[in-house]
């Protein structure tokens, strides 16, 4: 396997020495850009995207044309699981994601069907080796899943819920934990094989996004999210030398839940901007790398506060000690309304201004 063009990611998540901060953004590919927006009306929906293997790499390959990120990440969706396991997915033009059918009870969770990913979802396997072949070892590929608390609350409340907290998985927990956590074994199954056929099919490293961990208890979180993802992680392949590529835990309001993360074995952090990356640095020390955590909504801002907020970033993680170990983000995903100059706005301050957090 001839070595990466451009491995800064893989380097900084492992906490190596790097010239610059890596920065690739959460939905790079996505509705903010218009040949994105063109793509989908004439596939006809986000769904037949991703289901296609060549237009899933097309999507993905369209940020890379325009902008200088340092990694590709797969065109697809968290939901892909649930939707293999029967529960009908589609995207209502306003709620988002919805489920034709939901997890109420024990005969629910019986219905679900056992997944093989390298059948069931083959199309996400096929989209994963033809965006590899693509991007002719450029930058690194990386493949995800969502976390299986985060897929248990679309599950479970059907989609279209977030705004009010996913009341029904919230309420499964406390009053039928037992069904809740048969359902999240199910999931720890489904995730690790679904992101071990990823890392064969050419992933070079792995998000899980948990994304709605930030709704529980700490203790709830630990039982019913922590505990699931360090499963998982634990399932992952390793090589001869005992390595296994990096895993990054992306969590919204994660900053409780640090020392967790340190405890689950990932490599990195993805944190929303609402954590200041020298405190979570100071929780997690060096043994982790943090990715994040400009908030999205300063893109829709001017290019001189891009800059200004870039410069807070990189500071609030380099200031310490360096930049080592620092993956430029976004707090969460890219918004549609963003214009495109203003992402290549934001690249060229992490680039212009990250350097002299790694001077030796
Ligand atoms: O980051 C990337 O560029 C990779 C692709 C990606 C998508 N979804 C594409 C997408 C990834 C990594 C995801 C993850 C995902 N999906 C998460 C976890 C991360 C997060 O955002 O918190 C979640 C919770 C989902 C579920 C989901 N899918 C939601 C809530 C929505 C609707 C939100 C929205 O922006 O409309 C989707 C749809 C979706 N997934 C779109 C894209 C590009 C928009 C689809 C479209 O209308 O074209």
């Amino acid at each position: 396997m001839p070595p990466l063009q451009n491995d800064r990611l893989i380097r900084a998540l492992l906490r190596q020495p790097v010239d610059r901060t890596p920065i690739w953004v959460m939905r790079q590919a996505g509705r903010y850009l218009p040949e994105y927006r063109q793509l989908r009306a004439q596939a006809g929906s986000f769904m037949a995207l991703c289901q296609n293997p060549e237009l899933a790499c097309e999507v993905t390959l369209q940020p890379l044309a325009r902008f200088d990120l340092d990694a590709a990440i797969l065109f697809s969706d968290i939901l892909t699981i649930p939707d293999a396991m029967g529960l009908g997915l589609y995207f209502s033009p306003n709620e988002g994601p919805m489920f034709e059918r939901t997890i109420t009870c024990e005969k629910d969770l019986l219905q679900l069907k056992p997944i093989d990913p390298n059948q069931d979802l083959r199309y996400v396997m096929d989209a994963v080796s033809t965006i590899r072949r693509a991007l002719q070892n450029r930058i690194p590929l990386i493949g995800f899943a969502g976390s299986p608390w985060t897929l248990a609350t679309y599950m479970i409340d059907g989609g279209g819920a977030s705004k009010k907290g996913f009341p029904k998985a919230q309420t499964m927990l406390y009053s039928n934990p037992k069904l809740l956590h048969a359902l999240l074994d199910k999931l720890v199954d489904a995730v690790s094989d679904y992101l071990v056929a990823q890392i064969e099919a050419g992933a070079q490293a792995l998000m899980i996004f948990d994304t709605w961990g930030g709704l529980l208890t700490p203790a709830a979180y630990e039982t019913f999210s922590q505990q699931k993802m360090a499963e998982i992680v634990a399932r992952l392949p390793k090589n001869h030398d005992g390595q296994r590529i990096p895993v990054v835990l992306f969590t919204k309001g994660g900053m409780r839940n640090l020392p967790g993360f340190v405890a689950a074995g990932t490599d990195a952090i993805g944190l929303d901007w609402t954590a200041d990356l020298s405190d979570a640095k100071a929780i997690v020390g060096n043994q982790l790398a943090l990715q994040g955590n400009l908030n999205p909504n300063i893109l829709l801002s001017s290019s001189e506060t891009i800059e200004t907020e870039v410069k807070k970033v990189l500071a609030s993680y380099g200031n310490v000690h360096s930049g080592q170990g620092h993956v430029f983000n976004l707090g969460h995903g890219i918004t549609p309304d963003v214009p495109p100059e203003n992402m290549a706005a934001l690249i060229e301050a992490v680039k212009q201004h990250s350097p002299q957090y790694h001077q030796t």
